[in-house]
């Protein structure tokens, strides 16, 4: 972003009445200009309701502690009366899965893909996330411009997404356009203008993995996300709809949040190479770097709560009913709790305290398989001393829930 456009997002952030304050215009994270409206919310008013919000009227939770006691309490606030995203959708028209359900049955079938990331399954991951990493840097350009978001991001999210779900290997990008239309809110202008056609694309995606449901049902369990689900009791009764919702969150979970942290890494790294060189001249630092690009990217802006009983949230009254999000980019950078929490810094202290994953009985289930991925990804960028650089601004997407990039472009010198 251009320094005047800095300026200019700061002094509008700081003209605009408290009270019409609406972080979550899509443009704000598409342009990079939403930092100084949380700024503010966080100084004078961190627990925040918007009246004429472009998603209706809501709460923002934007200090760390606040979204703490939130996230931690779903028994005020539930996952399952309005979703977790900003957007409404009623009832019917919303896919059920388990990140957007309350227990009890959020917790069995939680516990059903949850043996995927079991520590054995990540050792088991760890070669061949390695082998994976290793192919895909050995074959970039070398002198000439790419997109490191299709060439890396992408490919190794992808990559591991067909492992897990076993899916064709040859098909895999079909993943990737799912997990983009999943997370796009149609908006005219856009390729997906209407939730029919939105709808219609996930569709094809449901009918693709009722083929490997079909496939799989009748052969002994295995151990890939499919085979879980159609052989276990919390979820081998799915109705469409919801086996679709569960597909949806695990290509979602699995895909964009990493592979928007592994683009962030590299864009952090170039805009800051005193960091950089810290970590080539100590890779011992890789794992705590990791953590660092995961609360400086936040891959997922916000999670939705609403209200099933009054409440008090930093002192303010939240009725039941309310729509309430939680925005973890905030608190992330909330300087209460994070020394510099507005620098990239690699080596702090306690590099795992952040928000991304988010906290309580939904706290990200992939948390230790996106930081492994991370961690091989940059141990092996600094064997081969791989000189990665940025030859312009990252393209953002327009979306309030994904934080992240469509493009990034970087050149490698020979
Ligand atoms: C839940 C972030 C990677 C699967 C979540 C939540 C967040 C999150 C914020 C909701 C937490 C809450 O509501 O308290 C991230 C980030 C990732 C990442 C930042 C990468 C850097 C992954 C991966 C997978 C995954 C690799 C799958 C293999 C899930 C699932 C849930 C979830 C299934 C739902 C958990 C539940 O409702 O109990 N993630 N995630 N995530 N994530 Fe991740």
């Amino acid at each position: 972003m251009s320094t005047l456009a800095v300026n200019r997002a700061q002094y509008e952030a700081q003209a605009v009445p408290l009270d019409r304050i609406d972080v979550s215009d899509p443009k704000r994270f598409q342009d990079d200009t939403v930092w100084p409206y949380f700024e503010r919310l966080r100084k004078e008013d961190p627990v925040h309701f918007c009246r004429d919000g472009m998603f209706g009227p809501y709460w923002s939770i934007t200090k760390y502690r606040d979204i703490m006691a939130v996230d931690t309490n779903h028994k005020a606030f539930s996952s399952e009366a309005g979703g977790i995203i900003i957007v409404d959708r009623n009832v019917g028209e919303r896919f059920p899965n388990f990140i957007a359900m309350d227990p009890p049955k959020h917790d069995e079938q939680r516990k059903t893909v949850s043996p995927i990331v079991a520590p054995a399954n990540l050792a088991n991951l760890e070669g061949l996330i390695r082998s994976r990493v290793c192919t895909i840097l050995d074959s970039l350009p070398r002198q000439e411009s790419f997109n490191w978001v299709d060439k890396v991001s992408i490919e190794l999210t992808t990559q591991m997404l067909a492992t897990l779900f076993d899916f064709p290997f040859e098909d895999r990008r079909l993943l990737t356009y799912w997990s983009d239309v999943a997370t796009t809110f149609p908006q005219a202008g856009q390729p997906i203008d209407t939730w029919e056609k939105r709808d219609a694309i996930l569709a094809e995606c449901l009918a693709y993995f009722t083929r490997l449901w079909n496939e799989r049902i009748n052969k002994a369990p295995g151990s890939d996300l499919i085979s879980m689900l159609a052989h276990s009791p919390a979820t081998r009764n799915m109705q469409p709809r919801e086996f679709l919702g569960n597909l949806i969150l695990l290509i979602v979970g699995g895909n964009d949040t990493t592979r928007n942290s592994i683009t962030g890494g590299l864009w952090f790294m170039n805009q800051n190479p005193d960091q950089l060189q810290k970590l080539r001249n100590n890779p011992a630092l890789i794992p705590s770097a990791v953590s660092e690009i995961i609360r400086y990217q936040t891959p997922l802006a916000h999670m939705r709560r609403t209200a099933v009983q009054d409440a008090i949230v930093g002192g303010k009254r939240i009725r039941e009913g309310d729509k309430v999000v939680m925005w973890y980019i905030s608190g992330n950078r909330d300087e209460e709790v994070i020394e510099n929490a507005n620098s990239f810094i690699i080596d702090r202290k306690n590099p795992r305290q952040h928000l991304s994953f988010g906290f309580g009985i939904h706290r990200c289930v992939g948390n230790r398989l996106a930081e492994m991925q991370l961690r091989i990804l940059w141990e092996e960028i600094l064997r081969r001393e791989l000189d990665v650089k940025v030859t312009g601004e990252p393209v953002r997407v327009p979306s309030n829930f994904v934080h992240g990039y469509s493009s990034l472009s970087v050149r490698i010198s020979a």
